[in-house]
């Protein structure tokens, strides 16, 4: 709970998610992104053999997952960090080898509607969007402190934003910027008026670009995927949704990379590089169903990945 809300969040793809696990050896999945506990909730159901390791930086999160998963006791253990920190979090449970890791990208419908968060340009609250209020950088710091520069850096990066430079420079012409609302009055009056009037909120791709720079989410998701796959048994499997093409590329390339051993040996020639090939893949950017898409326009976006190490 916070801020009087229920945890609300709809679990994307989670028949997919299930299915992703069928017949993995017995023993602990990391959910890396706990959330509200949706999906690992319907992998405990599924699979008696399995344990989930629930990991997530957001400690409102793992209080709401931690009750809602309370009748799995034996079975389900949290840890509070960074899902990068494969390794501080199955030291936490006492876990050695993993037999699964589940990542479910971005923020939750929770972390979005907790107006306190400032996550969303809907409703005024200070600029914050740390998914870890432990976390020395808010977004309130990157607005007012970074140079122009850096500002485009953050909206092109992570946003693929066209109009990042005439945005930056509004911003940084009305500092101090504390408001979300203000800062997304000031993106939306930057932009041109014909482009306002296509693909949604005006500000909506800036207030994603600053909230994954605030919670390094690109930096972190590479060495994510590598030490899961490196503490994953044999016929483990690493299932990964996310939901814009930043991430996904990361995860393309990282799969891409475990499932070659890195070899660029020329295709029509054995290889003889030496090459240690660590994983094979079984999907590839499966999308969710129409249905569901209708159902929760939030999945829209989702792109699942799935590889079993071998
Ligand atoms: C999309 S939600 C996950 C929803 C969850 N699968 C469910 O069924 O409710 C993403 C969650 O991952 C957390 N998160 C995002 N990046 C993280 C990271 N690098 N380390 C740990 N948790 C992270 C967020 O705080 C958020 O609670």
């Amino acid at each position: 709970m916070s801020n009087g809300i229920e945890f609300a969040h709809v679990p994307v793809m989670v028949d997919e998610i299930v299915a992703a696990f069928v017949g993995i050896p017995a023993g602990v999945i990391m959910d890396g992104t706990l959330g509200g506990g949706g999906h690992s909730e319907a992998l405990l159901d599924a699979d008696e053999r399995i344990s989930i390791l629930g990991v997530d930086r957001d400690a409102a999160a793992l209080a709401s997952a931690s009750q809602r998963l309370a009748r799995f006791s034996g079975r389900f253990r949290a840890s509070h960090r960074r899902f990068d920190d494969v390794d501080g979090a199955m030291a936490d449970a006492g876990v050695t080898e993993l037999s699964g890791a589940l990542f479910d990208l971005g923020v939750s419908s929770h972390q979005f509607d907790a107006v306190e968060r400032g996550f969303s340009y809907r409703a005024s609250a200070p600029l914050d969007m740390r998914m870890d209020a432990r976390d020395p950088v808010s977004a309130r710091d990157l607005v007012n402190e970074s140079d122009e520069t850096e500002l485009v850096r953050i909206l092109r990066e992570y946003a693929d934003e066209r109009f990042a430079v005439r945005i930056a420079r509004a911003i940084i012409a009305a500092r101090p910027v504390e408001d979300t609302v203000r800062l997304a009055d000031i993106v939306a009056a930057a932009i041109p008026a014909p482009a306002r009037r296509r693909g949604g909120h005006p500000a909506k791709r800036t207030f994603q670009a600053l909230r994954i720079a605030v919670n390094a989410e690109l930096d972190v998701l590479p060495v994510a995927l590598d030490h899961a796959i490196g503490r994953t048994v044999k016929g483990g499997r690493i299932a990964v949704l996310s939901y814009h093409s930043g991430e996904d590329r990361i995860v393309k390339e990282r799969f891409r990379f475990h499932s070659t051993g890195g070899c660029q040996c020329p295709s029509h020639l054995p290889c003889g590089c030496g090459a240690e090939r660590t994983v094979k893949l079984l999907r590839v950017a499966s999308k969710p169903s129409v249905a569901e898409m209708e159902r929760n326009p939030r999945s829209t976006s989702a792109r699942l990945r799935v590889a079993e190490v071998i």
